[in-house]
């Protein structure tokens, strides 16, 4: 039988519910489509850190390199001062793992209320791939004068074609087995040196890809562009820092934060990829089962894409966008149901096998693979 295995990081806040529910969901998977997998619980997080002092150590580094994915719930809290967890966990494994990109899928399922007024399904189905090693999250800089009126602060986003072309020759990919469009999202006309280099990178990757048509838009525009007229865009490649923008803008369109899903994606097959539900560890509404599932379960099913289990990973989606659509509301109490709960509908959903129209994860299952 086949078997996987899978380091899982529940982490902080809402990120062991959500994680303990997509866990439920991948044994029906499982059940269903005859895999299995073993599993590697690794205590990282705040409480963690607020013991001991530890991060991602290398010994860390190293154990989880052994694993064929990481599962990731969520990481943060106000007991650590802000962004030693961020950096020193979610930054560091995805600069250890040299997980290349960020796969952020922007799909509204059907029967799924978004903020959007007159929005429909066929008209929200793109994918955000963020490069997601460097600009400004390489956290480099420099600070004078600190603490005085004269404080001032460098702040430097580095672009090396190395990490710019391997994200864009991903997104590539993707447009190639989706409807053959690759938007560039950047603001040439501010950030010329990195913009130039971008742009660069996609003509001379473009090349190979001839049925590939490109486009680009300034970032700015994007936020314009997104909520009026998402379906002007099918694969949209962009910088850390912009991805990281634009998709929490994409999470509202799909439903919310809850909703949103992503996959750090590794491409080297030497290092596992990482998935992670784009919400973060909520800790004002911890404990109360009151976060959805949604997000850490399509999370799941891009995982089980990755590792080649295809059947399983549209099932999860197809499950995940069905009991998403019975919601009253997608968030809090008003889901008239708890995170444990609906993570036992989709589970009970997975098993029946429900068809998603044109799968999103059945997609990403022929690309993600290195
Ligand atoms: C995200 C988060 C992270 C990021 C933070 C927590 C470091 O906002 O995954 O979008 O900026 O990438
Ligand atoms: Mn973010």
């Amino acid at each position: 039988m086949r078997s996987h295995s899978i380091a899982v990081l529940p982490g902080d806040g809402v990120g062991p519910e959500v994680t303990a529910a997509a866990l439920e969901v991948l044994d029906a998977a499982q059940d269903a489509f005859g895999f299995t997998t073993e599993r590697t619980d690794v205590p990282l997080g705040a409480e963690h850190y607020l013991r001991t002092g530890e991060l991602l150590t290398p010994d860390l580094v190293e154990r989880l390199r052994a694993h064929d994915a990481i599962l990731f719930g969520a990481i943060g809290s106000p007991q650590a001062p802000p962004g030693v967890l961020e950096r020193g966990i979610i930054l560091a494994l995805r600069g250890a793992m040299q997980q290349a990109v960020n796969l952020r899928p922007v799909r509204l399922y059907p029967g799924v209320p978004t903020p959007v007024a007159g929005l429909t399904p066929q008209r929200c189905d793109l994918v955000v791939v963020r490069e997601n090693t460097e600009g400004s999250y390489v956290a480099e800089g420099s600070a004078v004068h600190r603490g005085t009126s004269a404080w001032t602060a460098v702040q430097e986003s580095v672009n090396t074609w190395y990490a710019v072309e391997r994200a864009v020759d991903f997104a590539f990919r993707l447009a190639s087995v989706r409807r053959g469009r690759l938007t560039l999202c950047h603001k040439t006309n501010v950030l010329v040196e990195a913009g130039a280099l971008w742009s660069a990178v996609v003509e001379e990757v473009g090349r190979r890809y001839p049925d590939v048509e490109t486009d680009y838009v300034h970032v700015d525009a994007m936020c314009m562009h997104l909520p009026v007229s998402p379906e002007r865009f099918d694969v949209v490649v962009t910088d850390n820092l912009f991805g990281d923008i634009v998709t929490d803008l994409g999470a509202v369109l799909q439903g919310g934060l809850g909703v949103a899903a992503s996959g750090n994606l590794h491409l080297g097959g030497r290092a596992p990829s990482m998935f992670e539900p784009v919400h973060g560890s909520a800790p004002d509404i911890a404990g109360r089962g009151w976060a959805n599932p949604a997000g850490a379960c399509l999370s799941l099913a891009m995982m089980l894409g990755h590792l080649g289990e295809g059947e399983a990973a549209a099932a999860v989606e197809g499950a995940t966008a069905q009991v998403l659509a019975e919601l009253p509301a997608l968030a809090g109490a008003g889901m008239g149901a708890s995170t444990g709960e609906l993570g036992g509908r989709i589970a009970a959903a997975v098993a029946q096998r429900p068809a998603v129209e044109n799968s999103l994860m059945s997609q990403l299952a022929q690309v993600m693979s290195p």
